[in-house]
């Protein structure tokens, strides 16, 4: 039993000599001074000594008892003072290099839309900003839209639930296009002026590759005296040639809006065979981007606009459509996934 003891003593100070840190130390405390610990385990054999032995070995557990719970108190201040000098010299040391915080990058739709505000600022063109709950006014009435007008069903619109709330029922939306932006800044100030309106729209959508019921368009207008189709083409020809790149050529069809009279839609040469016809442009050369078209009269008589005196044109376009065309990206839903292994990429 002495033996045994005196080994216990000598490898619990070794061990407690060689700990390395706090939590090393306690686990040899309780290795040796836990319930199942070594020194216990032995203290409970003593009651099979022989009586006269007992007072003897007793005494020598005791010794070695405290000797271990010093030797734990000294190398564990030990091991605490040690750390505060670690950490000081570190504090101290102002060679280490420090650990530099990950730096964010623009979201690839907030890139484009800041080189879009770009080349229209460069031509004059305000940026505006509005509001994506709309009224039935702004989004329809005062765009040439009549109440139970075929037109409107383009518009997949989503109503808001308005039942609980002041506002007339089926008059509250959100918005589908930013062209609501037309009425609400043409109703506040005296033309001429150029504007251009970022923001997101929503429609009643199936979601899928090619569409979503939250994306993003911009919507472009300029109001002022003698202004003529020929400069809404060239507006928008030196638009998308600064932004998808010189080469890229725009072509234009007739199309039909309730707003615009007369009104186009714009195509650009397909940004990845560069119009030689390839899957992303089903072959024909040619991707469509916007509609746009001379304010139509009734508009600017809407807002209070004289339209012999004034005439504007109006055009409008997806611009998360602008994003996946000028990255190649082949679905839309890339846009609102949160993915850093994608995001990082631009
Ligand atoms: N607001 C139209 C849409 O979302 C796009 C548009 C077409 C806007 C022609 C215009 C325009 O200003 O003149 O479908």
């Amino acid at each position: 039993m002495e033996h045994e003891l005196l080994k216990v003593k000598n490898d619990a100070s070794s061990l407690i000599i060689a700990a390395e840190d706090e939590k090393e130390l306690n686990e040899i405390k309780l290795d040796f001074l836990g319930r199942n610990g070594k020194l216990t385990q032995l203290l409970k054999r003593m009651k099979d000594l022989p009586e006269e032995r007992k007072p003897e070995i007793g005494r020598l557990a005791n010794e070695i008892i405290s000797t271990v719970e010093d030797l734990l108190a000294t190398r564990g201040e030990e091991l605490r003072g040690e750390k505060k000098e670690k950490i000081k010299r570190a504090v101290e040391d102002i060679t280490i290099p420090g650990v530099k915080p990950s730096l964010g990058h623009l979201h690839p739709m907030s890139q484009v839309l800041f080189d879009v505000i770009d080349v229209f600022k460069g031509l004059g063109f305000q940026a505006a900003d509005g509001p994506e709950i709309e009224t039935d006014r702004y989004n329809f009435e005062i765009l040439n839209f009549p109440k139970d007008h075929p037109a409107r069903d383009t518009q997949q619109t989503l109503f808001l639930d308005t039942r609980k709330s002041k506002a007339t029922s089926g008059e509250t939306i959100l918005r589908t296009h930013t062209s609501t932006m037309q009425g609400r800044i043409m109703e506040k100030i005296k033309p001429p002026f150029r504007v251009i309106v970022p923001g997101k729209v929503f429609r009643y959508e199936q979601t899928d590759a090619s569409h979503g019921f939250e994306f993003w368009q911009f919507e472009g207008y300029a109001v002022d005296k003698n202004i003529t189709f020929t400069n809404l083409m060239g507006t928008l020809d030196y638009f998308v040639r600064k932004f998808f790149g010189e080469e890229t050529k725009i072509k234009f069809t007739s199309h039909n809006f309730p707003f615009t009279e007369p009104s186009l839609e714009g195509y650009v040469s397909c940004v990845v065979c560069k119009g030689k016809g390839c899957s992303f442009c089903k072959q024909s050369g040619w991707v469509e981007v916007l509609g746009g078209g001379m304010i139509h009269p009734n508009v600017l008589r809407n807002v209070g606009i004289d339209p012999a005196e004034w005439q504007g044109f109006a055009f409008g376009t997806g611009l998360s459509r602008l994003v996946i065309l000028k990255y190649q990206m082949d679905d839309l839903r890339l846009l609102t996934n949160p993915d850093l292994r994608i995001l990082e990429q631009f």
